[in-house]
């Protein structure tokens, strides 16, 4: 099921909830008028941050800009890009996972396309002053990407790599939406020899704001809204089952239900139809979303993006695979499916859709990185695909 990143601004929300909601219903619901290539707006000018990162992401980023480029050439759209560092490689350089600099050129930018950071060299060293994953979550922050929207969707096409019956997991199409600036990553720490502690801080506001942005996907969508914690045991999940309660009977359209999130975890496996739009904390989203990732078969297919006070960021689900990095057999398609979502969140729906048709189509056509070739089948690159891809939007009448 397709769905378009709901655009807002956390000051407004903040202000004045209702009018927000509002826009965001007016700006879902804006008509568009037809054009030859079916895209309703010509000449928007977008400045991208482009942080490719570590390990196979300046491969796959590659890909996702010359894809960028060509949507952008296809319908009059003029787009321009900064690159900035990230992660281990920035680490390298300047010491500092993401820069200051970094954060202005984002900042500056309409969007940022991500990639992917970290390194082995790191994740063995429990010791190591400053991590490139740091990087990532500094740009959470900094740029207040609360709300983490990330579609669970299954293409027909690679069901049997599933590692799930192709029954159960044909026709799963949900969204999780994980809150990503709150609870343990972010609240009061304590990292001694003896004892250690992270707090899962959330505030009411916090849990409102996000439960608001679940709920307006659901109403674009199934309109079935599952709210996952563990509040039989969770002060913090008590706090955000309350606030759901109160304010669900806003969403009358909406049937909510409440899941525990080790139930929520073997539902996603027993019956992932069973789900629409799922929100949950930061911590239960980062584990929920790599099962929901995997069930699927194609965890180098998916997108995600994150939106909040300032820049949006647009990057695949997966990480950075160091053991790939220079091989060029890493799949691109995530990262260019990211680029539909980009499109997408500036409400330029005929190209994110032709981006979507053309990544189908490679997929129809066995233009495939290896891990999801079929047997037999020719061998592509991760610049192959991207061209292939490229060459597919050119030709589009
Ligand atoms: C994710 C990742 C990150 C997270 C890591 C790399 C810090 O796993 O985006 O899901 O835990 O949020
Ligand atoms: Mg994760």
């Amino acid at each position: 099921m397709g769905f378009q990143v709901i655009r807002f601004k956390n000051e407004e929300i903040i202000a004045d909830i209702d009018n927000v909601i509002k826009t965001i219903n007016d700006s879902i619901m804006k008509p568009t008028t037809s054009s030859p290539l079916g895209g309703d707006k010509r000449g928007v000018c977008l400045k991208i941050a482009v942080l490719a990162g570590d390990g196979i992401g300046p491969e796959i980023m590659e890909q996702g800009v010359k894809v960028m480029s060509a949507v952008c050439e296809k319908y009059g759209h003029e787009v321009s890009y900064k690159e900035a560092i990230c992660g281990a490689h920035a680490i390298d350089e300047v010491g500092d996972p993401f820069p200051e600099e970094t954060f202005q050129t984002c900042m500056e930018a309409d969007a940022v396309l991500f990639a992917s950071v970290g390194d082995p060299k790191f994740d063995n060293n429990p010791n190591a002053k400053v991590r490139p994953e740091q990087g990532l979550l500094a740009m959470r922050k900094k740029l207040g990407l609360f709300a983490n929207i990330r579609p669970v969707e299954t293409f027909d096409c690679l069901i049997h790599k599933s590692p799930l019956k192709d029954e159960l997991v044909r026709g799963a199409d949900f969204i999780c939406i994980r809150e990503l600036t709150g609870g343990m990553y972010f609240g009061e720490k304590k990292e001694g020899t003896d004892v250690a502690y992270d707090t899962n801080y959330y505030t009411r506001k916090e849990v409102e704001r996000i439960l608001r942005v679940a709920y307006q996907y659901a109403m674009q969508r199934r309109k079935h809204l599952t709210v996952v914690d563990k509040a039989n045991v969770l002060a913090s999940s008590r706090l955000w089952r309350a606030v759901a309660q109160e304010i669900a009977p806003q969403y009358p359209e909406v049937t909510t239900d409440y899941m525990y999130v080790d139930n929520a975890a073997m539902r996603m496996i027993q019956e992932p139809t069973f789900f629409d739009v799922m929100v949950t904390e930061n911590t239960f989203g980062d584990i929920l979303t790599d099962e929901g990732s995997c069930i699927t078969g194609s965890m180098g297919l998916l997108p995600s993006a994150s939106t909040g006070e300032h820049t949006p960021v647009f990057e695949p689900i997966h990480g950075s695979w160091p053991q790939a990095k220079g091989l060029n057999i890493a799949n691109p398609l995530a990262q260019i499916l990211s680029v539909a979502m980009l499109f997408e969140y500036f409400d330029l729906k005929a190209e994110g859709a032709l981006i979507r048709e053309a990544v189908n189509a490679s997929l129809d056509a066995n233009v495939r990185t290896p891990e999801i070739q079929v047997e037999g089948g020719a061998k592509y690159g991760t610049k192959e695909v991207g061209e292939w891809i490229v060459n597919y939007i050119n030709n589009k009448k």
